[in-house]
C-alpha cells in the first residue's frame, strides 16, 4: 500500500490514535483530513501535518456528507477513510448491564457504528467508479471480547465488527479494501487514569497503535490486532464461550473487589 499523495480522511483525528494516524500518514506523504468535534483541535493537528482541518459530528450523516464535499473539494477524492472516532461511557450510575441511560446508548450506536455507515455511503460510490479505495474501521478488543463495566461499548464496537464484515465481503469484488482495528488498551484520553482498563493487558502507545495499523494496511490485513495477545483470547473464546464467559466473571468479581463502588446494589 502506498500513502505518498493519497487523499485520507481520519475522524476523531484531533487526539489519541487518530492523531497519531494522522501524523503518520502525512510523513509518508498523505494529504490528510483530520476530522473531529473538537474543531480547534483537529485544526491543530491539520496544521502540524500540512493538512486540513473540519469539524464535524460524525453521529450526523449530514455532517459526513459534507466533510466528504470538503475534502473532494479541498484536497482531491478520497482514497483511504479512516472512522476512528468513538466514544466510551460505562454502565454507571447503576452498574448494571442495561443501566446506562437512552442517551448513552444512541451516541454509541451514533458514533461507534453509524458513523462507520454514514462514511461508507457517502464515499464507496466514488471509489468504485474510480477503481477501488480504502475504509479502515477502528473498533476494540471489546468487539471480540467484552469490556468488563460498559454493555452499550462492547455492543456497539461488535456491530462495527459486523459491519466491517459485510463491507468486506459486499466490496472486495469492487477492490475496495477494508480492516478493522481491534486494540485492548492504549494511552489515550480514553483509559485515562487507568478508566476502564481491566486485566494484565499491556497498555500501548497511540503512537504504536497507529505503526500498527499502518502496517496492517500495508499487508491489506482485515483484522488489524495491535496486540498479540488479542489472537490468543479470541481463539479461546471461540473455541468454548461458556468457559470463557467463566473467566470473564472470575475477572469482573476481582475487578469488583478491588473497587467495591463498581458493584450494583442488590
Ligand atoms: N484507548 C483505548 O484503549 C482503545 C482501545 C480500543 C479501541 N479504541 C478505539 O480507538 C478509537 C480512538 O480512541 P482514542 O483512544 O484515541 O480516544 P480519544 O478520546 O483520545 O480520541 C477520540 C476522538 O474522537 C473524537 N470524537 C468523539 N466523538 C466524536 C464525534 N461525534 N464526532 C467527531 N469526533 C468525535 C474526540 O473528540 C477525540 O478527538 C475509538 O474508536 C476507540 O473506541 C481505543
Amino acid at each position: 500500500m502506498e500513502f505518498n499523495n493519497k487523499v485520507v480522511v481520519v475522524t476523531g483525528g484531533a487526539n489519541g490514535i487518530g492523531k497519531a494516524l494522522c501524523e503518520q500518514f502525512a510523513d509518508l506523504g498523505a494529504k490528510v483530513a483530520v476530522v473531529d468535534l473538537e474543531i480547534d483541535a483537529a485544526r491543530q493537528v491539520a496544521d502540524s501535518c500540512g493538512g486540513l482541518g473540519l469539524g464535524v459530528d460524525v453521529g450526523i450523516e449530514a455532517d459526513i456528507q459534507a466533510a466528504v464535499l470538503a475534502v473532494e473539494a479541498k484536497l482531491g477524492p478520497v482514497d483511504i477513510f479512516v472512522s476512528n472516532a468513538g466514544v466510551s461511557f460505562s454502565d454507571a450510575p447503576g452498574w448494571m448491564a442495561a443501566s446506562a441511560s437512552n442517551e448513552v446508548w444512541q451516541t454509541s450506536w451514533n458514533v461507534n457504528v453509524m458513523a462507520h455507515v454514514y462514511a461508507a455511503r457517502a464515499v464507496i460510490p466514488d471509489m468504485i467508479q474510480r477503481g477501488g479505495g480504502y475504509l479502515v474501521n477502528v473498533a476494540s478488543g471489546a468487539s471480540l471480547l467484552c469490556q468488563v463495566g460498559d454493555a452499550a461499548y462492547s455492543t456497539t464496537k461488535t456491530a462495527a465488527l459486523g459491519f466491517a464484515e459485510s463491507l468486506a465481503i459486499t466490496h472486495g469484488d469492487d477492490n475496495i479494501k477494508v480492516s478493522v482495528v481491534c486494540p485492548l488498551y492504549v494511552a489515550t484520553r480514553m483509559t485515562e487514569g487507568g478508566r476502564g482498563v481491566s486485566g494484565n493487558d499491556q497498555v500501548i502507545t497511540a503512537e504504536d497503535a497507529a505503526k500498527s495499523v499502518l502496517e496492517g494496511m500495508e499487508a491489506e490485513t482485515f483484522l488489524i490486532m495491535p496486540h498479540s495477545d488479542l489472537a490468543t483470547y479470541a481463539q479461546g473464546k471461540g473455541a468454548d464461550y461458556d468457559r470463557w464467559i467463566k473467566g470473564m466473571r472470575r475477572m469482573r468479581k476481582g475487578i469488583v473487589e478491588q473497587n467495591p463502588s463498581y458493584d450494583y446494589q442488590r
